[in-house]
């Protein structure tokens, strides 16, 4: 027995409510209600019940083990590899590569352990075709095109893989809902009941989620919390650099980043990525800085343009970092330096156009802007790490030891830094020449003198 029941969803956060609204009272966006019709099926109160409580010194604490996805990169990004029973869930533009990724890793996996790729968007024929392309190899891979979820579940049963694939989340449904497949309640619904397969099996499920660059279309968005892992695929569709990141992650460090190229035969791990976000060159307007990301340490260039403007308001544009970041190193600059820059248009590119999140770039982006002021080229080979505070002091930066093991490894001759600890200081000695400084003025006293 079933009774049917009729709620308002938006499609933009997920929110329900009992009547129409134009715009959501939740997030605010317009014509994104729709009207879904929910199956309140009995079978749920007939379930029965064969799980007890268990004394908790009772529960082996043994390590669970990991199984690689055949990429280092990817594992980096997992936490170290993907654990039995978890359910991750791969987001990303149409387009920018999870498909290619997941096939790619699914081929490797079965080279060990049973895996099973549920294809609902592509033809078998077409993920063949794709798979030719890739020049891999596989020996227990089994792949399924299909869109009902009951039959996927069944499959899923049938086979019982250590690795199941959902590609993707937006193509599947399930029959009992009349809402169509895409939609808030269809994704939501559909990924609770392959989650409780997996935990009951000990599958370790990959679930794949189309997001466009505003997050619209963000069915995946309202499944965040119910999966134990959430990753985007992101990138610049013109550039072949892509990267996989994690936004959560139950069993690993979060934001920690993954770096693929895209060739003509699949993705390409990078394994030194701090080589394509700089050039190593010592023009004026370019510094390199180190950022963290998760707990990797990267060398990104940053490029700064200065020049007399011709509007009345000057330009003030960037990639890689956020545009109040640099309203507010413009400001620092001219209150501490006593540097007028509000004739100048300033423009700010990283390399790559790679996001900068970490604050420590600061002390990189002022020197870029003034090295390109006054068209001089900042003291070669020489890194800079720092956030700069309101009052032009250079502050503490995170995770320093490792940036500098980064600059090191890399054969930065000098890096310029906030005060360190001795400890840290004595580590270095003869590796590198460290400058230590507090406040932006010394800063470019010590890099910009000609
Ligand atoms: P795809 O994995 O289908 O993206 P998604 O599943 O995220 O929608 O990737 C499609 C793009 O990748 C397409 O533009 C072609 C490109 N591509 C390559 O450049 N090399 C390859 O080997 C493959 C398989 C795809
Ligand atoms: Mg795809």
């Amino acid at each position: 027995m079933s009774s049917k029941l009729s709620t308002f969803i938006c499609q933009n956060c997920g929110s329900e409510t009992s009547q129409y609204f134009g715009r959501c009272l939740n997030c605010n966006s317009w014509n994104c209600i729709v009207e879904e019709i929910k199956i309140k099926s009995s079978k749920y109160q007939d379930i029965k019940n064969n799980k007890k409580s268990i004394p908790f010194n009772e529960i082996s604490s043994k390590k669970i083990s990991r199984f690689t996805s055949g990429f280092r990169e990817f594992d980096r990004v997992l936490g170290g590899g993907i654990v039995p029973g978890s359910v991750v869930l791969l987001g990303g533009e149409p387009g920018i590569g999870k498909s290619t990724i997941v096939l790619q890793s699914a081929g490797k996996i079965s080279l060990n352990e049973k895996v099973l790729y549920i294809t609902a968007e592509e033809s078998l024929e077409q993920v063949k075709i794709r798979w030719e392309r890739l020049n891999q190899n596989s020996i227990d891979l089994k792949i399924f095109a299909e869109t009902n979820l009951s039959l996927i579940i069944e499959e899923i049963k049938r086979v019982n893989p250590c690795f199941a694939i959902i590609d993707s989340i937006q193509a599947i449904h399930n029959q009992e809902m009349e809402s169509s497949p895409g939609s808030v309640s269809q994704v939501r619904a559909c990924s609770s009941e392959l989650q409780n397969l997996a935990k009951d099996n000990n599958i370790a499920l990959l679930i794949i989620g189309h997001v466009t660059k505003d997050g619209a279309l963000a069915g995946p968005k309202t499944l965040e919390h119910l999966v134990d892992t959430v990753i985007n695929f992101e990138g610049d569709k013109i550039s072949s650099h892509r990267i996989l990141k994690s936004i959560k992650n139950r069993f690993g460090s979060t934001f920690e980043i993954g770096i693929f190229e895209m060739l003509e035969g699949g993705l390409r791990e990078i394994k030194n990525p701090s080589s394509i976000f700089t050039n190593k060159e010592n023009i004026s307007g370019v510094t390199t800085t180190i950022t963290n990301e998760g707990t990797r340490p990267l060398a990104v260039d940053i490029q700064a343009l200065v020049n007399k403007t011709f509007y009345s308001n000057p330009r003030r544009t960037t990639t890689g970092i956020s545009i109040n970041r640099l309203h507010q190193i413009l400001a620092v600059i001219e209150k501490h330096v006593g540097i007028k820059l509000s004739e100048f248009d300033c423009y700010i590119a990283t390399g790559g156009g790679f996001e900068i999140n970490d604050p420590s770039s600061d002390l990189g982006v002022a020197i870029s802007i003034l090295s390109s002021l006054k068209n001089i080229p900042p003291l070669a080979n020489t890194s800079f790490i720092g956030e700069l505070g309101l009052s032009g002091q250079v502050r503490k930066s995170n995770n320093l030891r490792i940036k500098i093991e980064e600059a090191v490894r890399l054969g930065i001759k000098n890096i310029v830094v906030p005060k360190l600890e001795e400890e840290i200081n004595n580590n270095f000695q003869n590796l590198i020449n460290i400058k230590e400084i507090s406040n932006i003025k010394e800063a470019v006293d010590y890099s910009l003198s000609k």
